[in-house]
């Protein structure tokens, strides 16, 4: 039975440890292992998962069956003022993938966007992940293209997905 929780301070190094285990193995053939780097550091190292938690309001969802912890996901409702909860990241550990756990977490935040009375689920996702497959077949659309530089010559070639939900 998969179990669904708020993150706690206590939780941001299990966050951390998860993103490590599954980024290389979701961006190595897309990204190079300097872009990997940097954007781990940029996003995971504790201060920035404190950050993300303390003052933008992101809240971090964990995943965990009887034994261990198995994915998170990040979210954000009434993002930017608008009727729609923005999904800021969703990762599976490489071993728990295609078991339904991925789908769990966005059911939940689907969820959490209802009752915020949000209309909308939105993400980002680099547009050689195989991750939009999944996001199709749970009910998300391509709505465009965005580019954003994150610095050190660095790009973000995503897509910006869109669910009604
Ligand atoms: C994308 C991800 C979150 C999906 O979570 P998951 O637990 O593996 O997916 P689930 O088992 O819940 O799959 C739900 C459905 O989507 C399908 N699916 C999942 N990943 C898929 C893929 N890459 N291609 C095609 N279909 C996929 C499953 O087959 C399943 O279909 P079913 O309901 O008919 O059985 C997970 O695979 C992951 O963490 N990937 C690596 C990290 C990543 O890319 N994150 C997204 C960054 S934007």
């Amino acid at each position: 039975m998969i179990k669904i929780s708020v993150a706690e301070p206590k939780d941001y190094l299990t966050i951390q440890q998860i993103a490590h285990q599954t980024w290389y193995a979701t961006f190595g053939k897309i990204l190079s292992e300097e872009q990997i780097d940097y954007m781990l550091g940029m996003m995971y190292s504790l201060k920035a998962i404190e950050e993300q938690i303390e003052q933008k309001g992101h809240i971090f969802l964990l995943a965990k069956d009887e034994e261990s912890y198995l994915g998170y996901a990040s979210y954000e409702t009434s993002y930017q003022e608008r009727e729609t909860t923005k999904i800021h990241k969703i990762y599976v550990l490489p071993t728990a993938q295609g078991k339904g756990v991925g789908k769990i977490l966005m059911d939940s935040i689907e969820k959490i966007a209802k009752e915020k009375g949000n209309k909308t689920l939105s993400l980002n996702v680099n547009r050689y992940n195989p991750a939009i497959n999944f996001y199709e077949k749970i009910g998300f659309k391509i709505l465009k293209e965005e580019d954003i530089d994150i610095g050190k010559g660095f790009l973000m070639q995503d897509f910006i997905m869109e669910k009604n939900i």
